[in-house]
């Protein structure tokens, strides 16, 4: 087992560093082509269906629901069409409304969640066409798709979903960028931009593994015993904060809160003390004004949080020089485009819950009450 690890400590630690790897394998094929255009006949939805749909429904769990979350915003902005994202363990109980002009997506590393296949059921049932993205060739949710983006992340061995993860919002940025081409609502011209942006993507990954890794360690020896944390982001930054806490939950066995930034003062603020670690996505897009006044906004929650004595870690964008001056700790990210900083930003997060599990001496790669893939509802 321990050649299989490449030398790492952890399978998880392993999978961590196969990001850039697996984000790359994932788009391989799947952007612009020599003649501008993005084709990705493996989802069997013609352009055509794309104009008539009138919504994408979205069913998965875990962090794989967290990435169903963070599509939302992909799909809406890029290609204008409304989404639902819902848990899968949720949605058939309720009699969702689905129609023949819906289209389903479904999100698993595994492809063999018993909630994510249920909630697939009932909208094949209800006459919609369901769309796959799952990490396992020939897995039963494939099986019954029209169509699906396979990610190219390999095997994925430590319960606590990464590469996974990040391969997953590559294959939804794929998966947006053709449904945008389809639905004009970009220009050949912007995506090809993007797709160029997007290839560029895995190095600016490598960076961010190399230089959070050792700020990662080191928090993690200031705050290893924490008994609760807090994670706050804003608009996609919000599911990032998520599946940060989720992370910590998971193989740490601390008690954790994603919070979206803005709502701090409708309730969590009254949790804030000395002892309380807020982790913030700070990060931002400066080119996109949108993300730079989400992000000033962000910065007075935080101003909120560090005014009652809490201990705030930012996670912020290179260059940005201010935020360090209002909170104790600020872990760096390159620079990128707002809807291609969540699989930047999540490494850090990704690393600070890994190296305080280690501290704390827990099984990182297979954590307690939890299994990699969960097959009864
Ligand atoms: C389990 C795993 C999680 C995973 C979730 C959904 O709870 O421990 O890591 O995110 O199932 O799994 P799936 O295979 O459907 O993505």
């Amino acid at each position: 087992a321990q050649a299989e690890k490449n030398g790492y400590a952890h399978f998880m630690l392993k999978e961590i560093y196969e990001q850039p790897r697996a984000v790359r394998d994932t788009l391989a094929g799947r952007l612009c082509n020599a003649s501008g255009v993005i084709e990705l006949p493996e989802i069997n939805v013609s352009p055509e269906t794309f104009q008539s749909a009138q919504r994408v429904l979205i069913a998965s769990c875990g962090t794989s629901w967290h990435a169903g979350l963070a599509a939302k915003f992909l799909l809406e902005r890029m290609a204008r069409i409304p989404v639902e994202v819902d848990y899968a363990s949720e949605f058939r109980y309720r009699d969702p409304l689905v129609s023949g002009s819906d289209i389903g997506l479904l999100i698993s590393q595994s492809g063999e969640t018993a909630d994510t296949l249920a909630a697939q059921a009932e909208m094949i049932a209800k006459g919609s066409q369901t769309v796959a993205i799952c990490n396992v060739v020939g897995a039963a949710l494939t099986r019954k798709a029209v169509g699906t983006i396979t990610t190219n992340a390999g095997p994925e061995i430590g319960v606590a979903s990464t590469k996974a993860f990040t391969a997953q919002l590559a294959a939804l940025l794929a998966f947006s960028l053709y449904a945008a081409q389809s639905r004009g609502t970009m220009t050949p011209e912007e995506i090809q931009a993007l797709s160029q942006d997007l290839l560029k993507l895995p190095a600016l990954m490598e960076t961010a593994l190399r230089s959070c890794q050792p700020v990662c360690e080191s928090l993690a020896e200031i705050f290893a015993n924490a008994s609760d944390f807090l994670f706050l982001g804003r608009g996609i930054h919000y599911p990032i904060a998520l599946e940060g806490a989720l992370k910590l939950k998971e193989i740490s066995y601390v008690h954790a809160e994603g919070y979206p930034a803005g709502e701090m003062k409708h309730g969590p603020n009254a949790l804030v003390d000395e002892t309380l670690p807020v982790v913030c996505v700070a990060t931002k897009d400066i080119h996109d004004p949108t993300s730079v006044l989400k992000y000033e906004k962000t910065l007075s929650n935080i101003q909120e949080v560090t005014a009652r004595g809490g201990r705030v870690i930012a996670i912020a964008v290179e260059g940005d020089n201010e935020i360090a001056k209002l909170v104790e700790h600020t872990i760096y990210v390159p620079q990128a485009r707002e809807v291609l900083l969540p699989l930047i930003e999540v490494i850090p997060l990704q690393l600070l819950a890994y190296h305080i599990a280690v501290k704390r001496g827990c099984d990182v790669d297979q954590p307690r009450n939890l299994a990699k893939s969960v097959t009864v509802e």
